[in-house]
């Protein structure tokens, strides 16, 4: 059986993190294996890679050269990590993944999407995901929200979190806009709610996905029936 692959986009301070930990667990209990995972990182040199792009290092050389490296980032994690899971027919959840190339990237950082879909193409390949939930909520609160994680005394804001409100408005529409254009992948998800509301929402998505999983081998057998 060949595995699906869930990626998880959002604006930051959109839950992320809680829901792909939840998610995770419920698939396990179905006794499936789960492989969670996140970008920029999730394979040893992708998180040296993670590093310094989110300690700014990128961004002096411009979005363009900061698209490169959250592609070579990826380059190293597909091959490493996600494509070797999916052979073995697990449930990869990635945190974030191309559509936040294409928003942070792309829709703010003004690099073309005829690059991006180069980029893409070579680097992501046939592995696309299966299904992209995109965690929606207002900018504001999503800021707030990742504020009150770094705490009273204030971690430091990385890279993206010191954009201001605007930055975040544009980025919140710029994934909507994807998701309205890949209607069959992506679903958008409500995450101005409670924590066990989100969550319900993510698990009828998945579990549609899941339903396809394992109408495709009564597909193939019926065809070979008419054979
Ligand atoms: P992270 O701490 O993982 O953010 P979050 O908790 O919001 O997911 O930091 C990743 C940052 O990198 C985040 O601000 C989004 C940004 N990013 C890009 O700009 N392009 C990309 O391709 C990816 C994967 C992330």
């Amino acid at each position: 059986m060949a595995g699906l692959f869930i990626t998880l986009e959002g604006g930051e301070g959109a839950g992320k993190s809680t829901q792909i930990a939840r998610l995770g667990e419920r698939l396990r209990a179905l006794g499936r294996r789960v492989v969670v995972t996140r970008e920029p990182g999730g394979s040893p040199r992708a998180e040296a890679i993670r590093e310094s792009i989110l300690a700014g290092h990128g961004k002096p050389f411009g979005p363009f050269a900061e698209a490169l490296m959250f592609s070579a980032a990826r380059h190293d994690h597909l091959e490493k990590v996600i494509r070797p899971a999916l052979a073995r027919g697990d449930i990869v959840l990635c945190d974030r993944f191309a559509d936040s190339t294409r928003a942070y990237q792309g829709a703010l950082g003004a690099v073309e999407d005829r690059v991006l879909l180069a980029l893409e193409r070579e680097v992501v390949g046939d592995t696309r995901p299966d299904l992209t939930l995109i965690l929606d909520l207002p900018a504001e609160k999503g800021l707030a929200r990742a504020a009150a994680r770094r705490g009273p005394g204030g971690g430091k804001a990385d890279r993206f979190e010191e954009e201001n409100i605007n930055f975040h408005n544009r980025l919140r529409s710029a994934f909507k806009l994807i998701a309205k254009s890949e209607l069959d992948r992506c679903v958008v998800v409500d995450a101005d709610r409670e924590p066990e509301q989100v969550a319900a929402s993510i698990w009828s998505a998945v579990e549609a996905r899941l339903r396809n999983e394992n109408e495709k081998p009564a597909q193939i057998s019926e065809i070979k029936a008419n054979v």
